[in-house]
């Protein structure tokens, strides 16, 4: 029987290194990206034949890339009908002819980097785009046909003031995309703003302050018809990313390219993040992988609880083994029961990591 998995694929280049990032990205020139395609399709060979419910393509920023590039790839795999197949895009590398491509290669979602709608913060964050071409990027996406549109915000930036954040919330509100994710900002070391930071020249928002902002997007996001499905994570009815939540269900996924993550045959891996090693062990006939981890049940146990638990409607079923710290979880608030399992209340939203830590 042919295994139904999703796929992800990393595309490791980015126009511009924005300042608050750490994904693995670098700046390319053509050939750079036409070599790492083809490098792409041999990796994708090395594995046996599965059959993909979702493929997302990730960076980076994938948008670099040519639907042409994108189309050989997907021709390479067996896409169930149905299947999810999200590409990330950067407003300031997309036209309607490019998402006009992407579709007909094969694409049917596309997730855009939007940050922010205030010109001053995309400039902070060293955004290559301003608001009006966050927009129109999103315009052309829709005008070339693309019905599933999911959205990507930070709030918790720099001098950010609840006001801006509500303001950016009006602005996303009047596109009524069918998901978005909206990240508080995790200060990277390596980055320019953790740089920044360390040097006194920027600080952190205080902690009331960001709580009243995820609060205010929570509340917002729920008057608009969204589900708060996940931590940072909001859809219209029936259009949670599929991909995704693949992920905090615990389910296997193959990962290729540079630097990705998979969890395939109880094997957790991730490859090679220089280009040199992935290069040369493709050269080789072998997967680029650079560590693994086998899975016990043990392992698998935890994963399943701090994955599913944020998942905020699904939650995790009670276990034998996690029993006791979900009782005590619930007695103090932070857990609840719903359909006979276990579910974040709002307080336990707000602490997550302080709850998933009790399950490590
Ligand atoms: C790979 S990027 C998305 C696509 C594309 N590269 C772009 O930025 O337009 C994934 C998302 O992660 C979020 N992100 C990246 N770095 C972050 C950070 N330090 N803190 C919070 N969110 C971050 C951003 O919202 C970003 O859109
Ligand atoms: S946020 Fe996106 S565009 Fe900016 S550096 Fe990171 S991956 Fe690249």
């Amino acid at each position: 029987m042919v295994m139904v998995k999703g796929i992800y694929i990393h595309i490791p280049f980015c126009l511009n290194k924005c300042n608050y990032c750490d994904f693995l990205s670098f700046k390319s020139k053509d050939i750079d990206r036409k070599k790492y395609v083809e490098y792409l399709k041999k990796e994708i060979k090395l594995y046996p034949q599965y059959e993909y419910n979702s493929v997302y393509f990730g960076g980076g920023t994938p948008s670099l890339l040519e639907p042409k590039d994108i189309k050989e790839i997907l021709d390479l795999l067996i896409i169930k009908d149905e299947a999810e197949v999200t590409i990330e895009v950067n407003p300031k590398t997309v036209d309607y002819e490019k998402f006009k491509g992407y579709k007909k290669a094969g694409i049917n979602r596309v997730s855009i980097g939007i940050q922010s709608f205030d010109r001053e913060k995309l400039k902070v964050l060293g955004r290559m785009h301003n608001e009006e071409e966050g927009k129109k990027a999103y315009e052309e996406a829709r005008r070339a046909g693309f019905k599933n549109i999911s959205l990507d915000l930070m709030f918790s930036l720099p001098n950010q003031k609840l006001s801006e954040v509500r303001s950016d919330l009006k602005e996303l509100f009047k596109l009524k995309p069918e998901h978005f994710s909206i990240y508080s900002l995790i200060w990277e070391e390596g980055t320019n703003f953790f740089e920044k930071l360390k040097r006194g020249e920027m600080k952190e928002t205080d902690n009331d302050l960001e709580a009243d902002m995820y609060n205010e997007i929570i509340e917002a996001a729920k008057k608009e018809g969204y589900i708060h499905y996940e931590i940072s994570n909001f859809s219209l009815p029936g259009r949670e990313a599929i991909h995704n939540s693949s992920y905090w269900r615990n389910e296997e996924y193959l990962g290729i390219g540079l630097g990705a993550s998979g969890y395939c045959d109880g094997i957790r891996y991730k490859n090679q993040v220089k280009f040199k090693d992935y290069y040369d062990n493709i050269d080789n006939g072998e997967k680029p992988i650079l560590e693994s981890e086998i899975i016990d049940e043990e392992a698998k146990n935890i994963y399943k609880y701090i994955l599913g638990l944020r998942l905020l409607e699904e939650g995790v079923l009670p276990e034998k083994k996690f029993i006791e710290i979900c009782k005590k979880l619930e007695k103090i608030g932070l857990l609840e029961k719903k359909a006979e399992r276990y579910i974040l209340t709002k307080q336990g939203i707000f602490l997550a990591n302080d709850v998933f830590d009790e399950f490590v």
